[in-house]
């Protein structure tokens, strides 16, 4: 509540730059129009794309079911390449990638990228791999990544990509319920300074999915690798093949990717997006919000491919809007903790779209290291993955835009496939720490319990929009459940909201059991079942403590099976083992900052773990509310037991 008080007393306002409004891709009348035809509005966004049929309607919707632009065809890989090349601008730079070690670097043209494309989508061909497939991707951040994604879409078939961060576990899980056919990695890549492994997951999945006919394996790292029968090196059976293809089209609602991520359950969730809708959103929203000048802009969103952010922002987005990216293999702080200043200098970066944990990461690391850098190519700033506080907003304003940059805090989500509530930096008059209102095309609602408008409470959204998923893929009943029963007719975002006295949105995080750290969603429910599929522990509650760097950490509150001693389940090599096991069920990131051990977990009369309790206690809050407990004096326990225990070990 004193945060909700705060914000609304946050009266400071920065205009666009008049330089910028000026010459700004989009104006206020964009609002108007939409607002008075949003479909035909969407239909003008259409067509910016290239279509080998037109549409015969623009939304088919019977809820919670949509089709956009019904009959239309087309194909995204060439949306992204060969249409570029055609208008002549085959040299212009689609990538400047950067690897993490030194000096390692490839700058690579729309050309010479259609080239690469063209010659793996021959090679899934001969692999077997078309329309009604689906492709496991498992990379780091090098340009086969997303030469990867572009000859899926081109040859038809849904890549599934999964983060180089997540476990053999995990990609077990996403191996089987996407049947992925054929799975891409490499033998590793780079982090912080040194190769790590990937490819020893894929050889634990494989064995356990047998969908899985062929695992195609870039060599990035030259690390030893064991070698199977279903293994193809990249360099042998993609750099043979014709440097030409000839794209075939799609229809609109056919499935362009699936990406995992976490619900309220341990079960992550397939999103399904499809093609003409999303990337008419996506290019739209990226040449929109980020004012994107593609002839003279050098744009660089730092999310890794596997997130939504950089499907749609670091690779469908800007190569639909034939833009100059940066694509950056590692950590923030390899060769030093002013990396990506010196990116930004060297490519004179203008647009950079990153996240709020990033940039409170940097605020600690000091002033001094972007102020040894030339930053001003710098013209606007985004960010994403979760609420910037006005603090970091000002920061990020102040020290990395120089005080000239409009920033731009997009709000969307994996389901929603693109950008849905952000300024536009010509246009708005921004509020530090919110995301201000809906993009033109997009209408929300904030409701309360019984689905009725408040200035605060659940964000719903009313409309269908372009990019919205079109389902759970294989799980038709949980994604009506998930986002569709709670508020009749409505989305359901799972985010709360409130809108202040000047109109103006604030964005408040999640209202459900999903946690987000450092801006990557995790369930409360899946750390809950990693930890108790360990041996020795009993049962575990896991809650989200705010953390003024990663915006939530993971705490848990475990009890250990009467057969394991006191002075093991007592001691810090007990709490690391549970938390590298936890590493290896979902991955490092889902690793808990702080794990109790405690002889028993506060709940209710009728057996419901009260997480509320715990956050209270994770956040070193007075206790709230007690009396619904069957034995109050356990979370008193519960509580002094986190006095005690010293700070919190390193995750
Ligand atoms: C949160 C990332 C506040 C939100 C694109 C949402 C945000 C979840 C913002 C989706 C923002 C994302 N302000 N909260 N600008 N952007 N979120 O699926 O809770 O990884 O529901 O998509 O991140 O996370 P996801």
């Amino acid at each position: 509540m004193t945060e909700l008080s705060a914000l609304s007393t946050e009266n400071r306002r920065f205009d666009p730059p008049p330089e910028l409004a000026a010459n700004a891709n989009v104006t206020a009348d964009a609002y108007d129009h939409a607002s008075k035809d949003r479909l035909a509005w969407w239909e003008v966004q259409a067509s910016r794309l290239q279509w080998d049929r037109g549409w015969d309607r623009v939304l088919e919707w019977q809820r919670p079911y949509a089709k956009w632009f019904v009959g239309g065809e087309l194909n995204a890989s060439v949306n992204c390449l060969d249409r570029h090349v055609d208008a002549g601008l085959g040299d212009r730079v689609a990538f400047h990638w950067v690897g993490e070690p030194a000096g390692d670097r490839r700058d690579i043209s729309y050309a010479e990228l259609l080239a690469e494309v063209s010659r793996c989508a021959n090679a899934l061909t001969e692999l077997g791999v078309g329309r009604g497939d689906r492709v496991c991707i498992y990379l780091p951040m090098i340009p086969e990544a997303a030469v990867a994604m572009l000859a899926c879409a081109r040859v038809g078939a849904a890549h599934s990509v999964v983060f180089g961060g997540f476990s053999a576990q995990a990609l077990i899980d996403r191996i089987t319920d996407a049947d992925a056919k054929l799975v891409i990695t490499s033998d590793g890549g780079y982090r912080r300074g040194a190769p790590s492994a990937l490819k020893p997951a894929v050889d634990e999945a494989v064995l356990q999915c047998p969908s899985v006919e062929h695992v195609l394996v870039v060599r990035r790292t030259g690390q030893d690798v064991t070698w199977t029968d279903k293994d193809l090196w990249w360099s042998d059976v993609v750099d043979r093949q014709p440097a030409t293809h000839q794209a075939q089209s799609f229809d609109a609602e056919n499935p362009l990717f699936l990406l995992y991520t976490s619900g309220t359950t341990g079960k992550p969730k397939g999103i399904l997006h499809t093609t003409g809708g999303y990337l008419t959103q996506v290019a739209w929203t990226h040449w929109a919000v980020f004012d994107l000048k593609p002839e003279t802009d050098v744009y660089w969103c730092t999310a890794d491919i596997g997130w939504v952010t950089g499907h749609s922002y670091a690779v469908y987005g800007p190569l639909a809007n034939a833009a100059t990216s940066v694509m950056y293999e590692g950590t923030p702080d390899a060769g030093g903790k002013d990396r990506w200043w010196s990116i930004i200098e060297e490519f004179k970066v203008s647009i950079l779209y990153t996240a709020p944990t990033a940039i409170r990461t940097f605020m600690k690391w000091g002033d001094d290291l972007p102020g040894a850098h030339d930053l001003s190519s710098l013209r606007v700033l985004g960010s994403v993955g979760e609420p910037i506080n006005p603090e970091a907003w000002i920061w990020y304003r102040d020290v990395i835009g120089g005080g000239r940059c409009p920033i731009v805090d997009t709000w969307w989500q994996t389901e929603t496939g693109a950008m849905m509530i952000s300024p536009l930096p010509g246009v708005t008059s921004c509020k530090p720490g919110s995301a201000m209102g809906p993009l033109p095309g997009i209408a929300v609602d904030v409701v309360n319990d019984a689905g009725e408008s408040r200035k605060a409470g659940f964000l719903t959204l009313n409309e269908p929009w372009p990019s919205m998923l079109r389902g759970i893929w294989g799980d038709e009943d949980r994604y009506r459940e998930t986002y569709w029963s709670r508020f009749e007719g409505r989305y359901f975002a799972g985010d709360g909201a409130k809108w202040d006295d000047d109109e103006v949105l604030w964005l408040l995080g999640r209202v459900d059991d999903v946690m987000n750290v450092s801006g990557h969603r995790i369930s409360t429910t899946e750390v809950e079942s990693a930890l108790v599929s360990h041996p020795s522990v009993a049962e575990a509650a896991v809650v989200g403590a705010n953390d003024a760097t990663t915006g939530q950490a993971i705490v848990a509150f475990v009890t250990v099976k009467g057969s394991v001693a006191d002075d093991v389940s007592s001691g810090e090599a007990f709490a690391k083992e549970l938390r590298d096991h936890v590493a290896k069920e979902i991955g490092p990131i889902a690793k808990p900052r702080q794990i109790l051990i405690t002889p028993e977990l506060p709940k209710t009369r009728s057996g419901k773990i009260m997480r509320r309790l715990l956050r209270d206690v994770a956040e070193h809050r007075e206790l709230g509310d007690v009396t619904t407990l069957a034995d109050p004096t356990v979370v008193n326990a519960i509580n002094e037991k986190m006095g005690q225990q010293t700070a919190a070990p390193p995750a």
